[in-house]
């Protein structure tokens, strides 16, 4: 079954932890940190409040790097309990080292790939991540309309990962909530990352509607 992971970047801050803790109890899998640096995406989010969620979260987090030169952070996201460290390999000159570095730190590794950057980049390092996370959005802000064109772009990605390495699992980031997760269920998404269908309004309903919307999808 696909696991849902909510972004908490749609979360009301003032009560991050309680919300946390209704996305545990509504049945998610994961809790999607979403780290911005000015840089790579024009917002600015997250840091390592990674160290302060690790502690109260009963739910592995899924830090989302989108940062540039991430292999200066790499140990400090590890060693701020990340369950999953996904980087973009647009963000650095040396993404066969980031990968590296994360499994040294013992983290599971993911890589996540712009809408515009081709999928042929997961070539030489899917055999390695645990994790290929698709943008189905620009990254930097949430709340933004799901790129159709994806749909096609995460099929041709569920070869490639069928292909090189079975083990990896995809991911989708963006513009998922109940109209578009049975279709990128069918296309085979095995997690997907919600923020606003997830936070907006009551997020325990929001997981279960979310969940039963592709139900009969996959
Ligand atoms: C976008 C982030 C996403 C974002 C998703 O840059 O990577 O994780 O929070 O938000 P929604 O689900 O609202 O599109
Ligand atoms: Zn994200």
């Amino acid at each position: 079954m696909p696991q849902i992971a909510p972004s908490i970047l749609a979360s009301d801050f003032t009560r991050l932890g309680e919300q946390v803790l209704a996305c545990a109890e509504a049945g998610a899998e994961l809790i999607h940190v979403d780290v911005m640096d000015g840089r790579f995406v024009p917002n600015i989010s997250m840091g390592l409040v990674v160290e302060a969620l690790r502690r109260m979260s009963p739910l592995p987090l899924d830090a989302h790097l989108m940062i540039v030169e991430p292999e200066r952070y790499i140990a400090d996201f590890a060693k701020a309990g990340a369950h999953y460290l996904t980087f973009h390999p647009e963000a650095t000159p040396h993404a066969h080292r980031v990968l590296q570095q994360i499994k040294e730190q013992g983290v599971r590794a993911g890589m996540a790939v712009n809408p515009g950057t081709p999928l042929e980049y997961f070539v030489p390092l899917l055999g390695d991540l645990d994790l290929a996370l698709l943008m189905t959005v620009n990254p930097g802000f949430g709340g933004q309309k799901f790129i159709e064109g994806s749909l096609e772009r995460l099929r041709v990605l569920k070869q490639m990962r069928d292909q090189l390495n079975p083990e990896c699992l995809l991911e989708v980031d963006g513009g998922i909530n109940r109209h578009t997760a049975p279709q990128v269920v069918a296309h085979g998404a095995d997690i997907l990352v919600a923020g606003s269908a997830v936070f907006d309004g009551n997020t325990r309903e929001n997981i279960a509607l979310l969940r039963e919307s592709y139900a009969f999808a996959s």
